[in-house]
């Protein structure tokens, strides 16, 4: 069973009386199995946002299905949906999202906090987590006290805690410099090949697609072409570059 499947989603947004009506997604058609780590590239305003918030149930198609771990999202009400992205699916924001009142280690708790789960067990993830993400030394502080790459690395956490098997990415590295993007993309490739979580990442920069094995081209809401790491990390970089070049030519052809 795949972990993630789209069948024909169409996204589109407006179409009332004050505003035109723009199709963000047109007919997308995805499936990712377990262990996969796939990037989503394109230009800005192709779609990227709105499919990585379909798929991850925060909104729903116009038309189409999404299953996650063959569960039917879109035929959820909103109080299901919550529950079940809780419990399944692990979602990182460019802007890491992490609450002031909170220390790092009780954010990475929350999510098990609002499962009521046993403090002694929440404590051990928690711990076995930042001790893989390289983060334990900071456990005790708050968010404003550390570093952006650190703050990402448990945003990381946290979406993981639930035992998630996947995670939407949304620019994760785009708030951050070369050097913390660096260890953030490590990160997410170290939690892909230990527990084999599913990770779905949009990012316009090619250094970290290259992380990736697969990366999906998107452009005005349809999927264009993909491509597969087949030799080396700097090989793919430039099998990227090049793609993204032919995508933007594509333009000319109009
Ligand atoms: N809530 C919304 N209401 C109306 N239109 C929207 C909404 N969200 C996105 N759009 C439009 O849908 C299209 C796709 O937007 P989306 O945010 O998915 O693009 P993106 O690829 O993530 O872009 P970026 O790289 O700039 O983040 C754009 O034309 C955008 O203006
Ligand atoms: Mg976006």
């Amino acid at each position: 069973m795949s972990v993630i499947k789209a069948i024909n989603i169409k996204k589109v947004y407006g179409g009332g009386k004050e505003f035109a009506q723009t199709i963000a997604l047109n007919n997308i058609n995805i499936e990712l199995e377990q262990g996969e780590f796939t990037a989503i590239m394109g230009p800005s305003g192709s779609g990227k946002s709105s499919l990585l918030n379909v798929l991850s149930g925060f909104d729903y198609p116009t038309s189409g299905d999404v299953f996650i771990q063959g569960a039917k999202m879109n035929e959820m009400t909103g109080d299901e949906l919550a529950i079940f992205r809780r419990d399944h699916i692990g979602y990182i924001f460019q802007e890491f999202h992490l609450l002031d009142s909170l220390t790092i280690q009780q954010n990475i708790m929350l999510p098990m906090m609002l499962n009521r789960e046993e403090t002694e067990l929440m404590n051990k993830k928690a711990e076995e987590l930042m001790n893989l993400l390289g983060i334990l030394t900071i456990k005790n502080k708050y968010p404003y006290q550390v570093s952006g790459g650190q703050q990402q690395r448990a945003a990381i956490c946290r979406a993981l805690i639930n035992d998630t098997t996947v995670i939407f990415a949304d620019e994760p590295t785009g708030n951050l410099d070369s050097k913390s993007s660096k260890a953030v993309l490590e990160c997410l490739k170290e939690t892909n090949e230990a527990y084999r979580t599913t990770i779905l990442l949009v990012t316009h920069d090619p250094f970290a697609a290259s992380y990736c094995d697969k990366v999906l081209f998107l452009k005005d809401g349809t999927l264009r072409t993909q491509l597969y790491k087949k030799e080396s990390q700097d090989h793919f970089t430039k099998q990227i570059l090049d793609n993204l070049a032919v995508l933007e030519e594509d333009d000319y052809d109009v």
